[in-house]
């Protein structure tokens, strides 16, 4: 018995001795620390990003664009889409997807459902996301007008996006081509010195501000406006009160006073007194050119072209009302061509 517990004891003894032979003792204590090392340089700031981003991504300022948005002309088109939207011609100013292949570059004819603009038919991606982070722009490409494709304007901005949309479609010389007319349900040829009104709807269209403001369109002496160098966005966007200004398009007229017209202590009225002078010219034109059989008015007192054959002088009249019923600012969008364009129609209509 006591042989077998000595040889177990040794046998537990030299396993011992095995194994603390290649163990090390426990540490010493930690010595002094030493001295502080040289401070290194400090690097150059980057940009928050987090913050800059922020800026534009918040959920904050985002619904607020978004509930600018809903209630703006562009997001509640109406006929425009749902009769141009998916129309060769038209789509490209009247569908988000016509907009959208249209600064593509090509033209697509199958438009199933048309839909209205959106964001992504403004905006797009923001391709690289280094320094100042703009917001991204379907484009800001000079416009190429549509009367005539061998001039480009440059408004250096992000308004030509709105002239992409916002130009005429047609000049009144096209209607010097037109060499019949039906009148009564009879063919009727247009003589010399006349012109044809061939369509009720003839005009350069509801498009026509970027020509108007450069002082192209009408006939008269053409002048640029300087509001051509604040460009669409200045005053149709900027500082947005809840219905008015940033998305919903509509101007702000408080940002005018802010901006350049900051001796005009009501802006409001200074704005409505322009358009009712400006109106009240128009009008009487109007009625003058029904009298000469260019337009013809409904019982709302809404003018509209009248299909006929008038003289050049008419014609010219005609044409000058449209652009300025069609551009739709009551002088605003150009004063000084405005003018001109009134007083030529006043002169060739005798008034
Ligand atoms: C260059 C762009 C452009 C093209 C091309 C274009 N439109 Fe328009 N259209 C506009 C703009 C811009 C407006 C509205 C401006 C405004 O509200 O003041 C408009 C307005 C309209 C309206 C609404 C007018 C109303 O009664 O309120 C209709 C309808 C319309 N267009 C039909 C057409 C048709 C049909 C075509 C094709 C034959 C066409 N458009 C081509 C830009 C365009
Ligand atoms: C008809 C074209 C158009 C549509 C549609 C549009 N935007 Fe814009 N947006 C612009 C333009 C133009 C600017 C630049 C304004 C400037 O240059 O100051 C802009 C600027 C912005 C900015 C920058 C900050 C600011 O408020 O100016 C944000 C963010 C923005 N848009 C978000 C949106 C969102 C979200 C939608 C959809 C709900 C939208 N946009 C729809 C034209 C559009
Ligand atoms: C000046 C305003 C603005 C700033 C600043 C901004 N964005 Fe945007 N961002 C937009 C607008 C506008 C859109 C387009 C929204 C749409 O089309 O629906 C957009 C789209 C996007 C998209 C989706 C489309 C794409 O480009 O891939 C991403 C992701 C994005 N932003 C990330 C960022 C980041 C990250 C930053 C900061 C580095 C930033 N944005 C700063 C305005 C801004
Ligand atoms: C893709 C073409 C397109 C672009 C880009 C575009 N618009 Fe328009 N805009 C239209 C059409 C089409 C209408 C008419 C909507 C309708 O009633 O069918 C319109 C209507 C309007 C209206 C009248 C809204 C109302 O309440 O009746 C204003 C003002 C306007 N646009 C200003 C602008 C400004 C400013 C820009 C640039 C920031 C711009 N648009 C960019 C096509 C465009
Ligand atoms: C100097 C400021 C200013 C500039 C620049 C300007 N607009 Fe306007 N625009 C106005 C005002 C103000 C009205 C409304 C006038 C009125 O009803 O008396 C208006 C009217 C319009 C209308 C008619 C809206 C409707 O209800 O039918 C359209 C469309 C339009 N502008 C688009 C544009 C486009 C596109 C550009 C650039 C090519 C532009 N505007 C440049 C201030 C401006």
């Amino acid at each position: 018995m006591s042989k077998k517990i000595n040889l177990f004891a040794i046998l537990v003894l030299s396993l011992m001795v095995m194994f603390t032979v290649s163990c090390e003792g426990p540490a010493g204590a930690d010595g002094i620390a030493g001295a502080d090392g040289a401070d290194g340089a400090d690097g150059a700031d980057g940009v928050d990003a987090n913050s800059n981003c922020l800026d534009c991504h918040s959920a904050d300022r985002w619904d607020g664009i978004e509930g600018l948005y809903a209630i703006s002309g562009h997001a509640n088109p109406g006929r425009g889409l749902t009769y141009a939207g998916a129309l060769d011609g038209c789509a490209r100013c009247h569908s988000g997807q016509g907009f959208t292949d249209f600064v593509a570059g090509y033209t697509r004819t199958d438009i199933d459902e048309a839909s209205a603009l959106s964001c992504e038919s403004c905006h797009g991606n923001h391709g690289v996301l280094e320094g100042d982070v703009d917001a991204p722009m379907a484009t800001t490409d000079p416009v190429v007008l549509i009367v005539d494709p061998t001039m480009s304007i440059d408004l250096a901005s992000t308004s030509n996006l709105c002239g992409t949309c916002h130009n005429s479609r047609r000049n009144g010389d096209y209607y010097a081509t037109v060499d019949s007319v039906e009148i009564d349900g009879v063919m009727t040829e247009v003589g010399d010195g006349m012109m044809g009104i061939s369509s009720t709807h003839a005009g350069p269209h509801y498009s026509a501000q970027l020509n108007t403001m450069k002082g192209l369109g009408g006939y008269g002496a053409s002048s640029e406006s300087t509001h051509a160098t604040v460009g669409c966005v200045s005053c149709h966007m900027g500082e947005s009160t809840d219905t008015q200004g940033g998305h919903t398009f509509d101007p702000n007229l408080a940002n005018c006073t802010v901006a350049c017209h900051s001796s005009v202590t009501d802006i409001e009225a200074f704005a409505t007194e322009k358009h009712d002078a400006t109106k009240a010219r128009m009008d009487a034109i109007a009625d003058a050119l029904v009298t000469a059989g260019a337009l013809s008015v409904d019982d709302d007192g809404h003018y509209s072209p009248a299909v006929s054959i008038v003289t050049d002088d008419v014609f010219e009249a005609f044409w000058n009302y449209r652009v300025m019923y069609q551009d739709h600012s009551y002088g605003v969008h150009n004063p000084g061509y405005y003018n001109t364009m009134l007083t030529t129609a006043e002169a060739k209509l005798g008034l």
